[in-house]
């Protein structure tokens, strides 16, 4: 199989060129590299496990972002700082623009299903204005409904104990604000809310 490089730069054409039946198969650049973020992100990234946040259907802007944050070590992070040092902003975009497009997997996860009925009324009273259509939505924030509890869990550690930035300080109100009122107990309600959803 060759590879060529076409012009437009952002498209390699893979040919079999010595084949008769040879079809082009046309692989965009994005692809290629979103194949490196599979074993962790699931393919076309929605994980299929705890270890890794779905990230497809992200917002491209909140995607580049947090590759920024990761790799200039405004966000914490296992694995991805050393991984987004890997690329550059423009691949960043590229990548960005690839995820936007695929469709969010729901999987069936553990979770406390007693929690639930609290959890979405608290999401109602305090994160839906952001977090729209039960945290489905990707407009402003990152899609909560049906992401990884685990994962879930580790961001809010991160923002409350400031290893996050919270680009929008009116999500640090409201949160502290549903803290103060409902305690612990609220947040982990919320979160099982997110994972319950289908
Ligand atoms: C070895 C596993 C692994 C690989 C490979 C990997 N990731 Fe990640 N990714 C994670 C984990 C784990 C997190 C949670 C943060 C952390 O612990 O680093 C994460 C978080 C993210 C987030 C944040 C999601 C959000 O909702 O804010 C983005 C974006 C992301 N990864 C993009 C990528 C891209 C793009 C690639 C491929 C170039 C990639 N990741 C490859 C494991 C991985
Ligand atoms: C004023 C708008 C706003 C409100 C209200 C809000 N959020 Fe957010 N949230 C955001 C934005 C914007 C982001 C994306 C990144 C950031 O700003 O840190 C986000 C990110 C998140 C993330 C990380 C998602 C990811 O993929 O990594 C979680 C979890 C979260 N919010 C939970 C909540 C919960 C729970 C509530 C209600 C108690 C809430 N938010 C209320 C705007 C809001």
């Amino acid at each position: 199989m060759k590879w060529k490089i076409a012009t437009s730069g952002a498209v390699l054409a893979a040919a079999l060129a010595a084949a008769p039946f040879a079809q082009a198969v046309e692989i965009s650049y994005a692809e290629v590299m979103a194949h490196t973020c599979a074993g962790c992100h699931g393919p076309n990234g929605s994980s299929v496990g705890p270890a890794a946040p779905t990230i497809a259907g992200i917002n491209p802007e909140l995607f580049i972002e947090a590759m920024r944050d990761y790799r200039d070590g405004f966000r914490a992070g296992t694995i991805m700082p050393r991984i987004a040092k890997g690329y550059s902003d423009e691949e960043y975009k590229l990548m960005a623009e690839f995820f936007a497009k695929q469709p969010f997997k729901r999987y069936d996860q553990p979770h406390d299903a007693k929690l639930v009925e609290r959890g979405k009324r608290l999401h109602d009273r305090y994160c839906e204005k952001c977090h729209e259509n039960g945290g489905k939505a990707s407009a402003e924030a990152g899609v909560l409904a049906g992401q990884w509890l685990p994962y879930l869990q580790y961001q809010m550690e991160d923002y409350l104990a400031g290893k996050r930035e919270y680009k929008e300080k009116n999500m640090k109100n409201k949160l502290t604000e549903m803290l103060e009122k409902e305690g612990q107990e609220g947040l982990k309600a919320v979160l099982n809310f997110y994972a319950s959803q289908k």
